[in-house]
This record gives structure tokens, sequence and C-alpha cells, in this order.
């Protein structure tokens, strides 16, 4: 089973990260609106998040990430094939956000866009990235996931303002060693990917798009911000990201035994238990940094992967569940053996 899928990591897995330095925590949020750290902490595991400061932009975080990931990549700009930015908060609608870190970079004439999937953004990716990579069509992939959503934020709702967090994780793919054994092999074993449109709107920002241009109206309104229905996105995150983690575990003739780390999309610690229960799986094996940061979207996988490499927790040759569910409804996961 496992030689069939082509393998798409090498050097190790060049990661990074870039989150801003700015911290707000649930203190400071009970200045804002009507909230407690202790309603935060207990509902969310959140106790602190990242914000960017004025004059930093989306790209710019992409391209610290992205620039960290070259490094432990031990890949030159140059190198690059193609870059890939996931974010639903990019620096402008048009263009792509990825434009603006390849000129960042310092790289021309390689293809750079955005993907929008939002907290499962990475994973698209990642799955994106894997299949041009196996066919040869590319060498080396950068790919981001990015999200300033601090400014997609209605600081007025409790519901949602509480939850984000600002940041930026980066990976660099290539192809794998084409000699190694399979029981040896480095890379992306599998991807699974899906989407439920039926539930576009329990999770969106309605306001800025062709539907419904901006307008002052609109503006107070704040149809410009996020707005969710949080305990329907609940229920269908436990299930959703319990059976693609399985799917994805299956598909490569494995069990949740042989997985050595889950990096899950840190959207509420509470979803992050029930998930650990129904894939008994125990939690001590789960990557969780949800307390320092918060929900950061399309960034919270690659930087939950990238503190655990950095540590020394995710070590090579291991094997790491990743898995994504957010605003689509879209979901995804990987197994990856680093
Ligand atoms: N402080 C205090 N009270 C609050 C707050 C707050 N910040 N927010 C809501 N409440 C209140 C509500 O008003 C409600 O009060 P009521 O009973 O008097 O009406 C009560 O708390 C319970 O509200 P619920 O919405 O039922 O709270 P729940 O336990 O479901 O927690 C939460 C809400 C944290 C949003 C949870 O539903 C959740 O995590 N949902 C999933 C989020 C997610 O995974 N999103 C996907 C990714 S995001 C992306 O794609 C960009």
């Amino acid at each position: 089973m496992q030689a069939a899928l082509a393998l798409s990591l090498d050097h190790g897995l060049g990661t990074g990260r870039y989150v801003p330095a700015k911290v707000l925590t649930n203190g400071d949020l009970e200045k804002l609106v009507d909230t407690s750290d202790a309603w935060i902490t207990e509902r969310t595991g959140i106790r602190e998040r990242r914000i960017a400061k004025d004059g930093e932009n989306t790209s710019d975080m992409a391209t610290a990430a992205g620039r960290a990931a070259l490094e432990a990549a031990g890949v030159a700009a140059a190198d690059l094939d193609m870059i890939i930015v996931a974010t639903v908060t990019g620096d402008s609608p048009m263009p792509a956000t990825a434009v603006h870190v390849q000129a960042k970079l310092g790289v021309s004439n390689i293809p750079a866009f955005d993907l929008s999937a939002a907290c499962a953004g990475f994973l698209y990716g990642l799955s994106i990235a894997d299949q041009f990579i196996r066919t040869g069509q590319m060498r080396h992939v950068l790919l981001v996931g990015v999200e300033l959503l601090s400014r997609v934020l209605n600081w007025r709702d409790r519901t949602t303002c509480v939850l984000f967090g600002d940041g930026a994780g980066a990976v660099v793919l290539g192809p794998a060693d084409a000699k190694a054994s399979a029981a040896e092999a480095r890379g992306v074993i599998s991807t699974k990917l899906f989407t439920d449109g039926s539930l576009a709107s329990s999770l969106m920002i309605p306001g800025g798009g062709s539907q419904m241009p901006l307008s002052h109206h609109g503006l107070d309104e704040a149809q410009d911000k996020v707005q969710m229905v949080g305990r329907d996105v609940f229920k269908v995150a436990v299930k959703n990201l319990t059976s693609a983690s399985k799917a994805a575990v299956d598909v490569a003739g494995l069990t949740p035994a042989d997985i050595d780390w889950v990096v899950a999309h840190q959207a509420n610690m509470r979803i992050l238990t029930q998930v650990a229960q129904r894939l008994d799986i125990p939690l001590e094996r789960f990557v969780i940094n949800i307390e320092r940061y918060g929900n950061t979207s399309s960034a919270s996988v690659p930087i939950a992967l990238d503190e655990a490499v950095r540590d020394g927790r995710i070590k090579p040759g291991q094997t790491v569940l990743m898995c994504a569910l957010g605003a689509g409804i879209s979901w995804g996961s990987a197994l990856v053996r680093m």
C-alpha cells in the first residue's frame, strides 16, 4: 500500500512560523466586551492571542514564516518552483497575497497564488503541493498558512472576538528520497479533503465581496467582519475532524496506535479533547498551543507543527496526523512521516 504512495518531503521538513509580538490577554478583552477570563478559558482553552501592529500586513507575516521555513529546509528562495498562500485575510481582494510574498522573497517567474479554504487552507495547500511534486511538475513548493484575523473581527461581538489571533506558519516541500524503502520513506503519506457548502452561512464574512460590496450601511452593520454560529460549527468540527482523521489513517493501512503526534487545528480545547477521545489517541500526543495563540485559522496547524519540530517533540521518522476544519464548511486531514 505504502509503496504506491509517492512521498514528497525532503531535507527533513522545512518548517517556520511568525507571530506578532503584541499579546492580547483575556484580561485585556474583559475591558472591551462583556466577557471574563474564566468564561474564555473554560469554554475555549484560550488565555491570550497575538495581534499584528499597525502597518504590519498579512504578506509581511507570511514572508517572515516563509523565510524561516526556507532556512530550515536549506532551500534558497531562488530554487522555489511555486508559492501557495492559504489565507482568508489577504492584504487586499486583488492581487493575491502570494504575489507580495514572492516579491518580498526576491523571486519571480514562478506561479504564486492564494488558496481560500479558511482554517482548512493549510491542508488544502499541502495536498495541492503534494500532487504537483508527485507528478514531477514542481520540485520545491513554499506553502504558507497566514491570517490577520484581528482586522476582520467585530470587537463588539464577544461570541467571536475572543476566539481568534494573528500569525503565520510555513513549510517547504520537495521530492522525497526515491531510494528510501517504504518503511523508511519520509513525506506526505495521504491527504483527504472535504467541503459541505450547505453549511456556508454558519461561519462567514458576508460583506466586502461582489455579492455585498462594502457600503456605509454595511460598515455600520459590521458586514465586513466575522460572523459565526459557534455551537453549530462545534458539533460539525468534532464529527468531521474525527472522520477525516480516520480516513487519512485508514487509507495508509495504519491505525491510531501508529500515530506519534496529532497536529490539529487549534479552535477550541473542548473540540480537541472530544476528537482525541473519539480517535482513541491520548491528548498527550496532541500538539496544543491554543492557550497562547487562540484560533489563527489557516496558520494554526503549521504554527503548531513548527513549534513541535523546533522544540524536538516531533522527531524525524515519526508519523504525524494533521486535521483542520473551518468556514465552508471545509475540512481535511493529512498523514506525514517526518
Ligand atoms: N464571554 C461570555 N459569555 C459568552 C461569550 C464570551 N466571550 N461568548 C458567548 N457567551 C455566552 C453566550 O451569549 C451564551 O449565553 P446565553 O446562554 O445567555 O445565550 C453562552 O455564553 C453560551 O454560548 P454558546 O455559543 O452556546 O457557547 P459554546 O459553549 O458553544 O462556546 C464557542 C462558544 C467557543 C464559539 C464554541 O461554540 C466553539 O468553539 N465553536 C467552534 C468554533 C470553530 O471551531 N470554528 C471553526 C474554525 S474558525 C474559521 O474557520 C475561521
